[in-house]
């Protein structure tokens, strides 16, 4: 029996772990508001504990101690997934959105070093781009797991595959496609230095505040720069992703713009419609795609738009 900290803990998604592998750290659950030891890190989680923890409806917990832990445990999980050749694409984007958020989650939190962010951008960005581009792949493979809840870090996971797969559409491919892939996954990352009062403020921000929240395409650029890598497509989606091709974007105003920071762009401006947040409520799919093209015409590049808007045409919700 453990003391009552809160604190000490960390809540975790069932759907983050493997059936027959080793933890690798220990896993508890709640039980009389005391944190209890529910399986040892040397033990196999297996299908039993699965289906007793969902009967049960038992939260399940990790000390905060051993997040580190966890989280090299869900990187390792994601490349053997997305290898596993007995795995359909299916399972692999279910495991690999679930997965993956915690791993951004991390990678967005304050304490995160920025030299982990680079190598944990990387494994995501290959694991996404091994998924996306299998002979097996399926739109609704990705779209049936994205959720639209408003973190900076679900917005970037649903960002970063929507934009691979447009990408993708467009006959981009390799490096150029991994860069992109990359590059939305970060494109928020300067957030991570803005005040999340400010941030998740409901109601409409005051002038000065929203001076402070664009600042972040600037800030995120400085802490990309650092990681040198040798393609711009990374920095020029981080710093122009809010530019508008009528000059009206930030920080810049620039009119020609990159067209990896658009394809971030549309796919950033459909997530923040699509999703909830604490100002508004989401719209569907075909709602956003309305106010994309008669709302902001001017502002987006229509022949991209069009492009992007044919991508769903198939799958239509
Ligand atoms: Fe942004
Ligand atoms: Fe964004």
């Amino acid at each position: 029996m453990l003391n009552d900290n809160k604190e000490n803990f960390l809540l975790i998604d069932l759907g983050t772990l493997l059936n027959e592998k080793l933890l690798g750290f220990n896993l508890y659950i709640l039980h009389d508001n005391n944190f209890v030891l529910y399986r040892g890190a040397e033990v196999n989680f297996t299908e039993k504990h699965r289906q007793n923890i969902i009967a049960k409806k038992l939260n399940l917990y990790i000390e905060k101690k051993e997040k580190e832990k966890y989280i090299g445990y869900l990187k390792q999980n994601l490349k053997n997934i997305v290898d596993d050749k007995n795995i359909n694409n299916k399972e692999k984007s279910k495991y690999y959105y679930q997965a993956s958020r915690t791993v951004l989650a991390q990678l967005f939190s304050e304490s995160e070093e920025v030299s982990n962010t680079k190598a944990s951008a990387e494994i995501l960005s290959d694991t996404a781009i091994t998924i996306l581009t299998a002979s097996d792949f399926e739109m609704k493979n990705i779209l049936e797991n994205l959720q639209f809840e408003y973190t900076t870090f679900t917005h970037s996971l649903n960002v970063a595959l929507i934009a691979t797969i447009f990408a993708q559409s467009l006959g981009m491919k390799n490096e150029k496609l991994q860069s992109i892939t990359t590059g939305a996954l970060l494109h928020d990352i300067g957030k991570k230095e803005i005040d999340p009062k400010i941030l998740f403020k409901p109601g409409k921000l005051e002038p000065e505040e929203w001076e402070l929240v664009k600042t972040h395409p600037v800030i995120g650029y400085n802490i990309v720069k650092t990681f040198n890598y040798d393609d711009k497509t990374i920095y020029n989606i981080v710093l122009y992703h809010h530019e508008k091709i009528n000059g009206k974007g930030y920080p810049e105003g620039i009119k020609d713009i990159p067209i990896e920071a658009q394809v971030a762009a549309l796919c950033d401006i459909f997530d923040a419609l699509t999703s909830q947040r604490c100002y508004k409520n989401a719209l569907g799919s075909f709602p956003a795609f309305k106010i994309m093209f008669n709302e902001m015409g001017d502002a987006l590049n229509r022949d991209l738009l069009a492009e992007f808007i044919k991508l769903f045409k198939d799958y239509g919700n």
